[in-house]
């Protein structure tokens, strides 16, 4: 009987699609009505039903019983699944023992690598190179496909402002613009020109929608925002990657002004009607049943209900679906053509992939053993380590800049728990990377310092007050000639489920940092975080400061390159860095108010405690080179709609070291119907320049990059003045006007 299914499945296959016109629309949609007709209505649910292979990473393992459910047709979907070995047994169930055979997906969060792992994407985006971000994707595609899997649960668009929030480390910052770049490019990388070549895969847009902005920055919490914010800042990510053509999208835990975001109203209006996407929407592990305790649901079965009716395709790990939506259709409360519009989508999918053709065709042991940790990746995770890290500061020390360190000192000290650390180095979300293959501070520091004498002391751990380490570490400092303090978070105190209300540096660090700096020794700090830490202390009292993040497999010799001017730092934060939480939500994009600061007033906006500005603003970084600007200029003064306005802005490297600079583009609008943010990234640049070199940056504007939501929601932009300003980094910024006419 079976083995009549798998021809039936075959032959329906080869009807529909063995012409040379396979791939069109027309044969893939007949192939799926062919095979929908085929299914009972529990095989249908089956492809709704995505299950954990048996361990669980960020909930608990409500079924164990996948092997079964695959069997009887009734899962069609895994995720956790990885290595050729492991997904071809899975395949193999589903395609020889399951009545109709139909291929697997295999799913995994390749959120910044697979196995060989790349800086995490808040880093990556301090590259402000979208291009970097597509070879990342392109080579964790590769590298995840070869290991037998074909859907990543990537890019995460979701915009932050919240450093407290500890998924700002999977994101790309804070700013509309570059977040719609980066994540329209790992959408880009990842899927490649076609989703059926055996190293690409299908990406997920995720976490649809604004799961970025959770009240208090606390996790999985209530968002309530004005529509207004959400369309303006954080849906252009969103939008970007559904333009990108993403195959498949992830609903997010949170509510969002009122509505459970895995059964709201926003998938059908928004993602659906609006933005024209038709392919599947996951929900995220559990969220179905979670509808329960958000309020929203009497019990699963009515949380089944909603979540599909939604438009909810396919159920991450509530078993709500395969529990409930049978009897939901036989009561009558659920139209099955309900449950065939989301089947549909899954098996299009299928489809695309190629796994109807070929369900082993991500499964070869011999390119996985190619493709893992090859020259290709290691070499890449170098080279977006490098660009991905960001100069803080770089001040003389008794007369001199320690930093790049040129002739390494005989004797050098590497303090700190990420001294000698390989797993931290990777950050949260590393997939399958394989902490062996990391190389830590230490090793990359003797790698290129390969004539000092480097030792290291931990001093003390990411936890607790335990100081006994302090002694050696003092000792070890004594000794040297040059401190690095390699201080920061471990990979879970960023990522899921790892708020923080008090972002400074976790355990006995502070001190540690203080105690080290009492020695009186020069001391570098190469802070690695996967958020923004509050590093006041460290800024006034510490010459020279890198800011590494988690920056992956070859993190250590990253960081070793930048220090010893190899490499000269070029990243600039794509995210603003407050002195301390109160300032919390802060980013560079906001409104005036109706009492700007005046530090002559009180009863104007600020603090008490704490300046209004931030520690580190948005876009900024140094190098080992200084920059200049100068020669702001407009081919006109005054433009009407349809015209282009032509910007240049000349840079100077005044340095002695060729570098690469982000020259950055912002606008403002004086007068609207609504208020407009004191400025607006519009454009950027990343310019080459050698030592001494001059060259100027030419950026062209029209109206259409001025919309806005105006008064009546409509994005439109409205004539007036405009200021046009061009700098290294948000609050440096040489200014001109223009005006804009009817
Ligand atoms: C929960 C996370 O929110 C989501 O980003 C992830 O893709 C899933 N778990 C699957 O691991």
């Amino acid at each position: 009987m079976k083995m009549i299914r798998i021809i039936i499945v075959t032959v329906i296959f080869l009807l529909a699609g063995c012409a040379e016109n396979r791939t069109t629309q027309d044969d893939k949609e007949q192939f799926v009505d062919s095979l929908l007709a085929e299914m009972t209505l529990k095989e249908k649910i089956g492809q709704l039903t995505l299950y954990t292979s048996g361990w669980t990473i960020t909930g608990p393992a409500l079924d164990s019983n996948y092997r079964k459910y695959i069997t009887e047709g009734r899962c069609g979907n895994i995720f956790n699944a990885h290595t050729v070995a492991y997904n071809t047994e899975l395949q193999r169930l589903a395609i020889e023992k399951s009545r109709l055979g139909i291929p697997l997906l295999f799913g995994y969060d390749v959120i910044h690598g697979h196995r060989t792992i790349f800086p995490i994407p808040l880093a990556e985006a301090c590259s402000w190179e979208p291009a970097l971000a597509k070879k990342s994707a392109v080579l964790a595609a590769k590298e995840a496909a070869a290991s037998g899997l074909n859907w990543t649960f990537n890019p995460v668009a979701d915009l932050s402002r919240d450093p407290r929030w500890g998924r700002i480390a999977e994101g790309s910052g804070e700013d509309p613009l570059l977040g719609s770049l980066f994540t329209a490019a790992r959408v880009k990388g990842y899927q490649g020109d076609n989703l059926s070549d055996s190293n690409t895969i299908a990406a997920c847009l995720k976490h649809f929608a604004v799961y970025g902005a959770p009240e208090a920055g606390r996790d999985y919490n209530t968002v309530d925002l004005s529509m207004r914010t959400i369309r303006e800042v954080y849906f252009p990510p969103y939008q970007a990657a559904i333009d990108a053509g993403v195959s498949t999208v992830m609903a997010s835990f949170n509510e969002i002004n009122g509505q459970p975001a895995t059964s709201s109203t926003y998938i059908e209006d928004i993602l659906r009607k609006e933005w024209g996407f038709d392919g599947v929407l996951v929900t995220d592990y559990g969220a179905i049943a979670e509808l329960i305790p958000h309020g929203v649901a009497t019990d699963s079965a009515h949380a089944g209900m909603l979540a599909l009716k939604a438009g909810a395709d396919m159920d991450m790990q509530s078993g709500v679906y395969m529990q409930s939506l049978e009897g939901l259709v036989k009561e009558g409360k659920i139209d099955e053509s309900t449950v065939n519009r989301a089947v549909r989508r899954v098996l299009r999918l299928k489809y695309d992939l190629g796994l109807f053709e070929d369900p082993y065709r991500y499964l070869d042991a011999q390119t996985e053993t190619e493709v893992v940790h090859s020259e290709e990746l290691m070499d890449h995770a170098l080279e977006a380590g490098r660009r991905s890290m960001v100069l803080l500061k770089n001040e003389p020390y008794k007369g001199k800049k320690i930093l790049p360190v040129m002739n390494a000192p005989a004797r050098i000290a590497v303090i700190g728990p990420m001294a000698d650390n390989r797993i931290d180095m990777m950050g949260s979300w590393h997939a399958s990377g394989d902490a062996q293959m990391v190389v830590t501070l230490e090793e990359g520091l003797k790698n290129r310092f390969g004539n000092a004498d480097i030792r290291t002391a931990m001093g003390c751990g990411f936890y607790g007050n335990d100081i006994s380490g302090f002694k050696e570490a003092v000792r070890l400092a004594e000794w040297s000639d040059l401190v690095i303090l390699a201080i920061g978070e471990n990979y879970v105190q960023s990522g899921e489920a790892a708020s923080r209300s008090d972002i400074g540096l976790p355990g006995a660090q502070q001190q540690l940092t203080e105690t080290i700096v009492k020695t009186g020794k020069p001391v570098v700090a190469v802070l690695f975080a996967g958020r923004p830490l509050t590093i006041n202390w460290i800024d006034e009292h510490i010459p020279a400061i890198l800011y590494a993040w988690q920056p992956g497999t070859r993190g250590g010799d990253a960081v070793a390159d930048l220090l010893s001017g190899e490499y000269n730092p070029s990243g600039k934060l794509s995210v603003t860095f407050p002195r301390n939480v109160g300032q919390i939500p802060i980013y560079y994009s906001t409104k005036n108010s109706g009492r700007p600061f005046n530090p002559d007033d009180k009863y104007t906006s600020k603090y008490l405690d704490v300046p209004n500005e931030p520690l580190y603003p948005f876009g900024y970084g140094i190098g080992y080179s200084e920059i200049r600007y100068s020669d702001l200029q407009i081919d006109r003064k005054v433009i009407s709609f349809g015209d282009t306005l032509h910007i240049s802005v000349t840079i100077e490297n005044v340095g002695e070291y060729p570098t690469e600079e982000v020259v950055q583009l912002y606008t403002r609008d004086l007068v609207g119907s609504v208020t407009r943010p004191v400025k607006e990234l519009k454009d950027f640049r990343k310019v080459h320049l050698e030592a001494g070199e001059e060259k100027t940056v030419t950026f062209a504007l029209t109206a259409d990059d001025l919309r806005f939501y105006d008064i009546d929601m409509q994005f439109v932009t409205e004539p007036g003045d405009f200021h046009v300003m061009a700098g290294p980094h948000s609050a440096e910024l040489l200014t001109t006007a223009f005006r804009l006419e009817r």
